[in-house]
């Protein structure tokens, strides 16, 4: 009854951030970040949403970007440490990211050559992304360390090459994952670029700490981190996204028919390949608050959303009581990586954005509408 979420002031459909889940989250990193002596910065690709910024921004030292577009909203919404990675870049990224990032880091060697003296003229710290060549991420659409993976300079291929305006190195292999991954991870980095190590400024472990997740072990998290901090003289960075934003509130929907074809199938005012796409990339199954696997509550749906798409189908659950026109569904967990990933495809009503705030009021912070849809096209 008391549950701030059935808020009538929250418009269906509705991103819905809980600031005071964020906080938590980034309390947690804090003491990480103190502890382990580390520094955190947000991955803006998991998670962009500005209008929590100044609550983010007293807790973690910056962003990193994975575009000139996330470098400026980086750089002019959160306004304090700005760092970029990206497979590739163009000769224009550079001319706009010199005058926006504090660190940069290089996916090759050839891009390296490149710009390096463009990039050390404007005083900014360089790195590379390595490939440690060790395999963490369970989902091979997600694992950089995969077979023939683009992402990040192999040990063999650094043999020889005169490294000495590379301050820092850049790793990134890990996916949802505990803090044992990330230790094997630094074995690896160990086993394949020790001798590297102890010539370099900075390490970034880039993202895929899980460390906001139940059950995660922070204090080895801690242990581990400050054992290779010290072992090496290095500054450490985490940059995770899905961490930062973990269980930090739903997307709000409601039912707008029932159709019946081999059992009730409710459509939602939702699409799961317009506003929750990894549900259907991934794919998973997205927990909804009273709801059950099927048949394991009295009335059983499939659930689907409102575009043409006959996939578009999120799965099917089961509730304690028949389904309404109207009544809402409430999908947990859906800030990280979903926000960012939407699309206005089908036209379908993108969900509004807003804060359900630390002393329980709602505050709608963007609504989208037509001339939203028709700008985006041509
Ligand atoms: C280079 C890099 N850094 C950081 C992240 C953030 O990872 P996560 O959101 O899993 O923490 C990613 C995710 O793909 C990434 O590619």
């Amino acid at each position: 009854m008391n549950d701030p979420i059935m808020n009538p002031q929250i418009p269906s459909p509705c991103y819905v951030c809980e600031e005071s889940k964020l906080e938590t989250n980034l309390q947690l990193m804090e003491r990480v970040q103190k502890e382990a002596g580390v520094n955190i910065i947000l991955a803006l690709k998991g998670f962009s949403m500005w209008s929590t910024f100044p609550l983010v921004g007293q807790y973690l030292q910056g962003c990193t970007a994975s575009s000139v577009w996330e470098a400026k909203l980086a750089k002019y919404e959160m306004g304090k440490e700005v760092h970029a990675y990206s497979p590739a870049y163009k000769p224009a990224d550079i001319d706009e990211l010199v005058k926006l990032v504090n660190h940069i880091s290089f996916n090759s060697l050839g891009q390296y050559q490149r710009y390096k003296d463009q990039v050390a003229a404007a005083g900014i710290s360089m790195g590379l992304r390595i490939n440690p060549e060790h395999r963490e991420a369970e989902t091979e659409l997600y694992d950089p360390s995969a077979p023939g993976s683009r992402l990040g300079i192999m040990a063999k291929d650094l043999e020889g090459v005169d490294l000495s305006g590379i301050e820092g190195f850049h790793v990134h292999n890990l996916c949802e994952c505990d803090s044992f991954a990330a230790e094997r991870t630094l074995k690896a980095v160990e086993q394949r670029f020790a001798k590297y190590l102890p010539k370099l400024k900075w390490l970034n472990l880039g993202g895929g700490h899980l460390m906001t997740r139940q059950g995660y072990d922070v204090d080895h998290l801690i242990a581990t981190l400050k054992a290779f901090r010290e072992k090496y003289d290095l500054e450490i960075i985490l940059e995770p996204g899905s961490a930062v934003a973990w269980q930090t509130g739903p997307l709000v929907a409601e039912v707008v028919d029932i159709v019946h074809n081999e059992g009730p199938i409710a459509i939602l005012d939702i699409s799961a390949t317009a506003h929750m796409p990894d549900v259907l990339e991934m794919p998973y199954r997205p927990a909804i608050r009273g709801a059950g696997l099927p048949q394991e509550k009295a009335y059983t749906y499939k659930l689907g959303g409102n575009s043409c798409l006959a996939g578009d189908v999120i799965d099917l659950y089961s509730f304690d009581h028949e389904l309404q026109i109207g009544e809402r569904i409430i999908f947990e967990d859906m800030i990280h990586y979903t926000m960012v990933k939407t699309t206005f495809f089908n036209g379908v009503e993108h969900p509004s954005i807003g804060i359900l705030q630390k002393d329980g009021s709602f505050k709608l912070v963007r609504k989208f509408d037509y001339e939203d849809f028709r700008d985006k096209l041509s």
